[in-house]
C-alpha cells in the first residue's frame, strides 16, 4: 500500500516571524503524533528553508521548494536552481502548478527540463497537472491531461519519487473541491497512462496528489478514493489547526 502524503504549498504567504510562530505550533502538534506511513511535506518560500530545515532536521517533516529554475548556475536575476536546493538539503519541489503555468509562462516543455534537472539532483518532483473550467465543460479533461503528462515526462524514466499533483484549475483557491468521484476518475486516467507508458509497478508506487480546496471537512472523502494518495493543499496549509486537523485525518485512516 503506498503511504498518505500531505503536502502544504503556501504560495507567497507568511512572513518570518509568521513562519517561526507555525513551525512552533505545528511541532508542538506533531512530536507526539505516530505518522503511521502518513508523509509531512511543507513548501514554503525559499527565504524559509533554513529555519524550516531547523525545525523540521529531526523530525519526520520534509521540506520542498515552490519552483526550481530549468537553467543550473548563471546570469538569471531571482532564480533558485535544483543544485541549490539540494545543497539545502530540500527533498521536493513542486514544478507546474497552474499558477507558474498562467503567470510564468511555464510550458510543458519547461516543467519537462525542470523535472530533468530536479531528478539530477535527487530532488522528488511534484508534478502538477489540470484542466480549466472551460476545458472540463467542453468535455477535453483527459485530452488536456494526457497531454500535460506526455510533456511533462517526455524522455523521463519515470521512478517511484517522483509526484504527481492533479489539481483542476477551476477547484483551486475557489472553494470548490472536485467531487471525489470526479477526483477519482482523473487520479485512475493518470494511473492507467503510467501503466501503459511505464509498468504496472512503476504505476502502483506513484503517488498522485488531489489538489483544489482540500480542506479538513472534504479530505477524508477524497484520500478514501483507491487512486488518490493524499494531498498538496494551498489555504487550508497555512493555519495550524487546519493543517494539522488534515494530518489526523490521514493518520486516522492509516491505522
Ligand atoms: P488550494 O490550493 O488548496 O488553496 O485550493 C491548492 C494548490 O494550489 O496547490
Amino acid at each position: 500500500m503506498r503511504d498518505l502524503i500531505i503536502a502544504g504549498n503556501w504560495k507567497m504567504n507568511k512572513t518570518f516571524s509568521e513562519t517561526e510562530e507555525f513551525l512552533l505550533e505545528l511541532t508542538k502538534r506533531t512530536d507526539d503524533k505516530q505518522l503511521n506511513d502518513v508523509k509531512i511535506i511543507i513548501c514554503p518560500p525559499s527565504l524559509y528553508f533554513e529555519i524550516c530545515s531547523d525545525f523540521t532536521q529531526d523530525r519526520e517533516i520534509s521540506i520542498g521548494a515552490q519552483n526550481v529554475s530549468e537553467h543550473e548556475f548563471g546570469a538569471y536575476t531571482g532564480e533558485i536552481s535544483a543544485p541549490m536546493l539540494s545543497s539545502m538539503d530540500l527533498d521536493n519541489c513542486i514544478v507546474g502548478h497552474s499558477e507558474r503555468r498562467k503567470y510564468f509562462a511555464e510550458s510543458d516543455k519547461i516543467v519537462n527540463s525542470k523535472i530533468k534537472s530536479l531528478l539530477e539532483y535527487d530532488i522528488d518532483p511534484i508534478v502538477c497537472i489540470g484542466e480549466s473550467l472551460s476545458q472540463r465543460e467542453k468535455g477535453i479533461t483527459k485530452d488536456v491531461i494526457q497531454q500535460q503528462l506526455s510533456g511533462a515526462f517526455k524522455d523521463i524514466d519515470l521512478n517511484s519519487n517522483i509526484i504527481i499533483a492533479y489539481e483542476p484549475i477551476w477547484a483551486i483557491g475557489t472553494g470548490k473541491t472536485a467531487s471525489s468521484k470526479q477526483a477519482q476518475e482523473i487520479h485512475k486516467f493518470i494511473r492507467n497512462w503510467i501503466k501503459k507508458e511505464y509498468s504496472n509497478k512503476i504505476a502502483e508506487k506513484v503517488h498522485i496528489l488531489y489538489g483544489g480546496s482540500m480542506k479538513p471537512h472534504n479530505i477524508e472523502e477524497l484520500i478514501k478514493q483507491p487512486d488518490i494518495d493524499g494531498g498538496l493543499i494551498g489555504g487550508a496549509s497555512l493555519v495550524t489547526e487546519k493543517f494539522n486537523k488534515m494530518i489526523d485525518v490521514a493518520i486516522s485512516m492509516r491505522k
